[in-house]
Order: structure tokens, then C-alpha cells, then sequence
């Protein structure tokens, strides 16, 4: 068998051999669909016999598992969203008995009840499956020691990247979330190849081999996997340029399974192929709730195609993005790098922003920093939003002034609205060490 194409770009990765990927990769789109449809059907009828709430759900939409004759009938079920969750705190929505889950995770949230979810041991193989296919994806092999800064816990980070890089039969050195200064020490003492990390907190970690000295392009690090949060393309060349790594971008969701939902392969950087075989993809408008066709912009919906310890279906993630035809993985379809959450969206003065855009106009000016805040407030009834940035290191103290009104000029015109620009000082903004919180709403109640 012969190999993917390599691309020659000097900022794509190597392929892997045709041979190493898993049955499910190299399915024509037709073996796809008749898999996914077969697992979609017994996905319905598992939800419906062992869980109230989808029984009572189907029942009320005056729809049966056995209305699912093809892949579009999906759309006639109802969806299924955050709050279903919780308003079945902690396991109502388990569709085994007790004995047969394996581990609980639990997803925080900002508000109220964390999520819970569960596995069963096939879950989690399948789980260390799709991480593992996800690490080679990104140009993970065999034999390559891999250094973890997700956090472990009850956020799925940690034990999905640690697990499926086992699986693949990578060296995994689970550090965990924190004391950046010991992440610098170790990377160089242990030589990791890859790191999987949220980008924002591989920005801390960067600026702490350049506080302790060292040159982050001389580390052993080649490959980063980074998600858990939104990220742009500007982020990525500034991530790339700095270490001299592949930046590529993993997707997931504690309620779909974790990490390993969809993973951008580094051959190509054009968006996260979803793995399909186990995770059936749709894109809904947000208001109405109607499917939209592939390539329109969207909220994300998964239905789980194997899970047996708590199957979802049509879970709608908040997510925005938009359904591509896949390229390395031809049959696996891509979704857009997300762009922000329905839930992150500011409303401006009656113009929707989300703080991607930000980081995008932030990142293309000269003399800034990737560290920025944004912060609301209200000015007599008006919400205001102040953007706080930092200054490069080597910024002249004139140019701030500059790079501030390009800013405010830049998002004035692209997003059409007016904002505050403030640079501040370098670290001088908190950092993160997990996933970073970027707005500060500091709008009072009475106020709104
Ligand atoms: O963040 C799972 C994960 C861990 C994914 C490590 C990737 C790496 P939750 O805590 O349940 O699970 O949060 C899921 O995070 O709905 C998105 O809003 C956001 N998110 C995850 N990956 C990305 C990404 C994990 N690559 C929520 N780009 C999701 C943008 C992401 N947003």
C-alpha cells in the first residue's frame, strides 16, 4: 500500500503509512454511512429502552427508534441539551446498571450543577481508540514520549489524552495542569516529542522558557496538540513561529466522550476531521433548530454512535462551526476550527463579537501581545467593552498608542463596533494554566 501524499509546505506534517491508520480511516464513504446507520439505529433503541428521559422525549415528539430508516430520519429526534443534563443530576441519564460503569467524569460549567457523564469499559476503549487515532492524526507514533498539561481530574483532558497516548503506544509523562516553571524543567530534562495542553496555557509556557533563558525552538518539542478551548489561525503562527512545533487542533466534549472527537490531521491543517465511525455530526441553526446543509455555519450536534454507559442524542454542543467534506481522511467529514460558543457570544450594543475576533486583530498587530482580557462594563445604559492587552517585551513605549488605535480602527471595521483598546504592561495579566476565562462581565445585574 502506498503512503498519503506529503505535502511539501515546510509547516505540514508527514502522513501516516496507510497501514498504520484504523479500518474506520480508510472506509469509503458508502461503508461509512452503512456502519454509522446500523450503529445509529441501536444507539436509538438503547437511549429509548433504558433511559426515562429520552423515552419520554421520543414519545412526546411522537417519534420510535424504529422511524430511523436512513441517516436524514435523525432529524425528526428530538435534541438534547445542557440542561437535560443536569435536570437529571448526577446519573438519570445512565443507560446501564451501576455495576457496569467503569469511571465518571464531570465537565464544571460556569454555572449550577457540573455535568456528569459515564463509561463502561468498552467506552473507554473506544475512548483510548479515537485519542489514540486523533495523536497519529497529528503525527504521534509509536515510541514517542508525550508530555500531558491537560488537567487530570474529573475534566476529561488529562486521563483522555493520557489513555489514548498509551494506546498508541507513546511514553506519556502525566504532569497534569501548574507549576509552569517545573513544565520548562521537565520538557527539558525528558525530551517529550509532543505536548497536548490547552494553546492559552502553552502560551504560559513559552514565555517561561523565554523568563528561564532557554530558547523554545531548541526544546525537543516538534508537535503540539491543543484544544479544550477556541484558537485561531493567528495563534497558531504565533505558537508555530516561536517553538518551531506543528500546532495542530483537538476537539471534544465531556458529553460526547471527551478528546478525541475530532482532531486536525498535521498533513493538512485545514480543519478537524470528526471521527464518524463513532460520532455523527449535524449542524443546526441555533434559533430555529433546523439542519442545515454542510458548509453553512452552525451550532454543532453530535448523536453518539457506540456509547453504551450514556448515549446522546442530537446533544447540542453551543459550539459554532461548519460541516467541510473531508480531505486526508476522504470519507470523514471536517468541521471548521470553532469559532466561539453560542454562550461566549457578546452582544454589543446590539453587534454579536466573540473574543476569536479579537485574538485574530490583537495577534496581526505589531507591537502586541497574545495575553489579552476583555472586560464589560456599563457607561451610563451602554455595555462598553474595554480590550486589556499586553505590550511585546520589546515593544517601544510610542508605539502602544499606535497599536491601540489600530485595534479599536481594526475592530470598527471588521465587526462594527467601537471598543476600548488599553496595553498594559508585559505579565501584567493573570495567565492561564487551564482554560482561560477571557471575558470579565462586569455588568451589574440592575445595571443591565
Ligand atoms: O474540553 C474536552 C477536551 C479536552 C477537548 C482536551 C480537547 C482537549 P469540556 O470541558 O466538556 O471538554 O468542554 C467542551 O470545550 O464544547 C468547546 O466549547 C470547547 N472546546 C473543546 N475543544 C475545542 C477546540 C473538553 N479544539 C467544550 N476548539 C466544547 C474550540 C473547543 N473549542
Amino acid at each position: 500500500m502506498t503512503a498519503a501524499p506529503i505535502r511539501s509546505h515546510p509547516h505540514r506534517g508527514e502522513a501516516p503509512p496507510r497501514e498504520l491508520l484504523d479500518d474506520a480511516e480508510r472506509m469509503s464513504v458508502d461503508e461509512l454511512r452503512a456502519r454509522q446507520l446500523e450503529r445509529m439505529r441501536w444507539t436509538l433503541r438503547h437511549a429509548y429502552e433504558n433511559v426515562a428521559h429520552y423515552r419520554r422525549a421520543f414519545d412526546a415528539a411522537g417519534v420510535h427508534p424504529d422511524d430511523c430508516r436512513e441517516l436524514a430520519d435523525l432529524a425528526r429526534f428530538p435534541t438534547t441539551s445542557k440542561a437535560d443534563l443536569r435536570d437529571h443530576y448526577p446519573f438519570g441519564m445512565f443507560a446501564v446498571p451501576d455495576a457496569q460503569v467503569r469511571r465518571i467524569h464531570a465537565s464544571s460549567g460556569t454555572t449550577g450543577r457540573p455535568t456528569v457523564v459515564g463509561y463502561t469499559e468498552r467506552d473507554l476503549d473506544t475512548w483510548a481508540g479515537v485519542m489514540a487515532r486523533s495523536i497519529r492524526a497529528a503525527g504521534g507514533r509509536p515510541g514517542d514520549r508525550l508530555h500531558v498539561a491537560y488537567g487530570y481530574g474529573l475534566f476529561t483532558g488529562g486521563l483522555g489524552a493520557h489513555y489514548g497516548a498509551e494506546r498508541l503506544g507513546c511514553t506519556v509523562i502525566p504532569v497534569s495542569g501548574g507549576m509552569t516553571p517545573r513544565q520548562v524543567q521537565l520538557i527539558t530534562d525528558f525530551r517529550p516529542r509532543i505536548i497536548m495542553v490547552t494553546p492559552s496555557y502553552m502560551l504560559t509556557i513559552l514565555d517561561e522558557f523565554t523568563r528561564q533563558g532557554l530558547d523554545p525552538q531548541l526544546s525537543s518539542l516538534e508537535i503540539g496538540i491543543f484544544g479544550a478551548e477556541p484558537w485561531t489561525e493567528q495563534m497558531r503562527l504565533e505558537m508555530e513561529e516561536r517553538s518551531g512545533i506543528h500546532a495542530v487542533d483537538v476537539y471534544g466534549l465531556s458529553e460526547v466522550i471527551g478528546p478525541g472527537v475530532a482532531q486536525e490531521c498535521v498533513e493538512t491543517k485545514d480543519g478537524l476531521h470528526i471521527w464518524e465511525d463513532h460520532f455523527y455530526p449535524e449542524v443546526i441553526d441555533p434559533d430555529s433548530g433546523a439542519v442545515r446543509p454542510d458548509g453553512e455555519l452552525g451550532e454543532l450536534v453530535f448523536t453518539s454512535l457506540t456509547k453504551q454507559a450514556m448515549p446522546v442524542i442530537r446533544y447540542r454542543t453551543r459550539d459554532l462551526t461548519r460541516l467541510l467534506p473531508g480531505t486526508a481522511r476522504p470519507a470523514m467529514r471536517r468541521m471548521e476550527k470553532v469559532t466561539g460558543r453560542t454562550d461566549d457570544m457578546i452582544i454589543l450594543r446590539g453587534v454579536n463579537l466573540f473574543p476569536t475576533q479579537i485574538e485574530e486583530v490583537v495577534l496581526r498587530t505589531d507591537g502586541l501581545a497574545p495575553h489579552f482580557q476583555l472586560v464589560l462594563t456599563t457607561k451610563g445604559r451602554l455595555d462598553h467593552l474595554t480590550v486589556q492587552v499586553e505590550a511585546r517585551p520589546d515593544c517601544p513605549a510610542d508605539r502602544r498608542e499606535a497599536a491601540a488605535a489600530e485595534v479599536v480602527k481594526t475592530i470598527k471595521d471588521t465587526v462594527g463596533t467601537s471598543v476600548e483598546v488599553l496595553v498594559v504592561e508585559p505579565e501584567t495579566l493573570a495567565r492561564s494554566s487551564g482554560k482561560i476565562q477571557r471575558l470579565v462581565d462586569h455588568r451589574g445585574a440592575g445595571s443591565r
